[in-house]
């Protein structure tokens, strides 16, 4: 099937089937992966969540990526073009979904990337020591009692992504991403064999992989399912958006699979990483937000060479956060350039200035703001992480998973499925997740959570 697409190359290409893996596992991998997974396996207990987190991926995640991919691709657009474009009405609200998720997302993940920026910078002028180990977890204590050093580092951090946005597909996300993924990886296998060789490495797999049923509780399934989504950066559309720059011939299953795999692999690399400290030195598994900034850095206050491997993982760190917030920011870019013909770069500064601004109450939440809470006793940024992850990127997700099984042509779907050198076997495959089972296993996941069974 062939379509003439005469925004096509205004809109920009990836340069290759390369560029296009590198640039959507750059998504994918983040502070989900670093940040997020090892806190939130730690708070619920182990095994358990990492293996739901897992079957979630396989079942529901790889499907939907497909089908986020596809849409784009086939239409070439952001996502409410998208929606308006393949079938309009009630539906374009799950692009305008994206979008809204988009701005909010990004706003507090400016926030914690600033907390590694900060960390690198620490890291850099040798904080990280012999002699300051003890004070390794008051560190992060006295970072989160500053806010002014917390919205400037956010403002670092958004000034970095709206610099690489502004570049566009080709010279700015894509270069990007070739230099940032292999360091990125090479550094975890570094620390994740340290981990394993440590005292605490045993006890760290066990907790990691072996299952404990009884903690997954209808709030931990709400959080791994949520996590899948968050970690391979869907159910907003930023893949859908990476798709829509992708060429003719790359097999998007392909594509999606390796991305996946990827990210799943990061997580638990990481998980790797920073479990066997927490067990070598009697810390808390259930810390919190602050785990990777609490537990790491003792670990390098106590090695030969400390500071310079510091210095390494938070700058890895921050690469990977940026790899993630120009997806999330381009998602808003390309909203506002398809649909009211923005320029790239008014886009670009006026949303990251945006985006920016909604941010100031979750840098602010750990102390001036810190008696504010939102949702039960969390804070603002706890809150907004926790409706954004545990319900928009889900509802997101599950609509456009009943709009490509349900509802667009299977002519498109198959078509865009099996370009480029895509097994016949796998439509039919994808076709039965995407129907039947991703939709079914998210509305079992929130009745669940809202106590129906
Ligand atoms: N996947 C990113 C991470 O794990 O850090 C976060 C993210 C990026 C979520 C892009 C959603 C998104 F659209």
């Amino acid at each position: 099937m062939t379509h003439s697409h005469p925004t096509k190359v205004k809109r920009g290409l990836w340069s290759s089937r390369l560029g296009f893996i590198m640039a959507s596992a750059g998504s994918a991998i983040g502070l989900g992966n670093i940040w997020k997974f090892p806190y939130i396996t730690g708070m619920h207990g182990g095994g358990a969540f990492v293996l739901f987190f897992i079957f979630c991926i396989v079942t529901v995640g790889i499907p939907l990526m497909i089908a986020e991919m596809i849409i784009g691709r086939h239409t070439r657009k952001d996502p409410v073009g998208a929606f308006k474009g393949l079938h309009g009405g009630a539906w374009v609200l799950t692009g305008w979904l994206g979008v809204i998720a988009g701005f909010m997302i990004l706003s507090y993940y400016c926030v914690v990337a600033g907390w590694a920026v900060d960390y690198l910078w620490l890291s850099f002028r040798g904080t990280f020591t012999q002699q300051h180990s003890g004070q390794v977890p008051e560190i992060f204590s006295n970072l989160l009692s500053n806010d002014l050093s917390q919205l400037f580092w956010q403002a670092v951090f958004m000034l970095m992504t709206v610099i690489i946005v502004i570049g566009g597909v080709k010279s700015g996300l894509e270069r990007a991403n070739k230099i940032m993924m292999p360091i990125l990886f090479l550094i975890l296998l570094v620390l994740a064999g340290l981990g394993l060789n440590s005292p605490g490495g045993a006890q760290a797999v066990r907790f990691l992989f072996s299952p404990d049923w009884s903690k997954l509780d209808p709030p931990a399934m709400l959080e791994a399912l949520g996590h899948a989504f968050f970690s391979l950066s869907l159910g907003m559309g930023a893949m859908l958006t990476y798709g829509s720059y992708a060429d003719e011939e790359t097999s998007i299953p392909k594509v999606a699979i390796t991305v996946s795999l990827m990210d799943t692999l990061v997580a638990l690399l990481s998980g790797l990483a920073i479990f066997p400290i927490v067990f070598t030195y009697g810390m808390e598994p259930a810390a919190g937000p602050g785990l990777v900034f609490k537990t790491l850095p003792v670990l390098f206050s106590r090695m030969p060479g400390g500071t310079i491997i510091a210095t390494l993982f938070f700058l890895l760190l921050v690469f990977a956060a940026l790899t993630s917030s120009i997806s999330l920011l381009e998602v808003v870019v390309a909203y506002y350039c398809d649909e009211n013909r923005w320029g790239r770069k008014k886009a670009t500064l006026v949303m990251g200035a945006i985006i920016f601004l909604i941010g100031v109450p979750s840098a602010l939440s750990n102390n001036m703001l810190k008696d504010v809470h939102i949702i039960g006793a969390r804070n603002f940024l706890d809150s907004i992480d926790l409706a954004c992850t545990n319900y928009i990127l889900p509802l997101g997700g599950l609509l456009i998973a009943l709009f490509s099984g349900w509802v667009m042509t299977q002519g498109i779907a198959k078509g865009e499925l099996l370009k480029g050198d895509t097994n016949a076997y796998i439509y039919p495959a994808w076709h039965f997740l995407i129907k039947y089972v991703a939709p079914v296993l998210v509305a079992l996941v929130f009745l669940n959570k809202a106590g129906f069974f």
